[in-house]
């Protein structure tokens, strides 16, 4: 059986299922937040590493401040003043960030216990009901995460229905270091990011509705830029490097690279989602993390897909509003090269 009993919280009993392939790939997923806990994918020498930052116990996920690793919902990112008009009517919602609301507010979908349901060995399914007014949201949405193990990549699919008509934006809040969860900064990783353009915010991190292109500024990243050059760039002081929506392009290819330091491991993200937060984690707290491993600022990147932040107070941006009787899905795709995952290559053809 490859789900067990991980810890508790005041909600209940959290779990935690393990999926693993031929490939080498192995992921370690908990019903608290849907969350993400690890992710090995073999290294140059076949040896696995942990991509993914996360804590030891369900206890430090509760208090965690930081969304490590976690399904983020109902809306991913902010939504200004904690308020919307939506046909008419006016939501209050959950204020958790000054008067904003981040992530979906206090008790927003990474601090929820959702009912996992394993399907095999690669793949699981996570479920959520969150009842009509949940942290202030309109109508009862019925959510569901899949994780599941394809080849080289791990392929998260989310599907929700709604009562009412309601903002909706989930999202995984993993930080990748490609040289292995708690070997420091991720400095001398390469990002690139396929946008023409972001959408800047104001002093409280909520857009101002502008969609301005990313040319000639720091934030162009459509060719490889080393991380700790957009945390070193006085013009990226306020959010500490990168904390930036920015509005996906669209076309052939992944929306965002990152390349491991030694360029033996890269993570390929694809998405059908419009926009990407992409965010160096320059107000990640210095902290304890699994094994032992001690984090702090920049010790990672998140590669958020997701709608354009606020996106309810903003009719010149996509709609991300879900209509009662429609079903929404999505789905982004994080997939690994590397030498290791080519020795895995070989293997998978002498297995099928
Ligand atoms: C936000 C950051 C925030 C981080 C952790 C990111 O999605 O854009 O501003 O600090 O999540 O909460």
């Amino acid at each position: 059986m490859n789900m067990r009993l991980f810890g508790q919280v005041p909600e209940g009993d959290v779990y935690e299922v393990t999926l693993e392939n031929r490939r080498g790939l192995k992921a370690r997923i908990l019903s608290l937040g849907a969350t993400l806990r690890s992710l090995e994918v073999p290294d140059a020498e076949g040896n696995l590493r942990d991509v993914i930052l996360g804590y030891d116990t369900a206890e430090e996920y509760w208090n965690g401040q930081s969304y490590l690793g976690a399904a983020v919902g109902r809306f991913a990112n902010r939504i200004g003043g904690a308020c919307f008009f939506l046909n008419g009517r006016e939501y209050r919602l959950d204020a958790n960030e000054g008067r904003n609301q981040l992530h979906g507010g206090t008790y927003g979908f990474s601090r929820r216990l959702w009912m996992p349901i394993v399907k095999s060995g690669q793949e699981a399914v996570f479920r959520l009901t969150s009842p009509d007014g949940d942290m202030g949201f309109p109508g009862q949405l019925d959510a569901e995460v899949c994780y599941r193990l394809e080849g080289n990549a791990l392929r998260i699919s989310y599907r929700a229905s709604a009562s009412a008509a309601t903002p909706l934006s989930m999202t995984n809040h993993s930080y990748f270091n490609l040289a292995g969860h708690g070997s420091g900064t991720v400095g001398t990783h390469k990002l690139t990011v396929r946008a023409d353009c972001y959408t800047p915010t104001d002093t409280e991190m909520i857009p101002t509705g502008e969609i301005r292109p990313v040319a000639g500024t720091l934030l162009d990243l459509r060719d490889p830029v080393e991380a700790e050059t957009l945390w070193n760039a006085p013009e990226l002081s306020r959010t500490r490097g990168l904390d930036h929506n920015f509005v996906l392009s669209g076309g052939e290819g992944p929306a965002a690279v990152l390349t491991a330091p030694d360029g033996r491991l890269s993570l390929e993200v694809s998405t059908d989602c419009p926009a990407v937060q992409v965010y160096t984690a320059g107000f990640l707290e210095e902290q304890r993390g699994k094994d032992g491993a001690v984090y702090g600022p920049h010790h990672a990147v998140c590669l958020e897909t997701q709608a354009f932040p606020d996106a309810v107070n903003h009719p010149e941006f996509p709609s991300a509003i879900l209509e009662p009787g429609r079903l929404w899905e999505s789905e982004t795709v994080y997939r690994f090269e590397g030498a290791g995952l080519a020795k895995g290559r070989r293997a998978q053809m002498i297995y099928l």
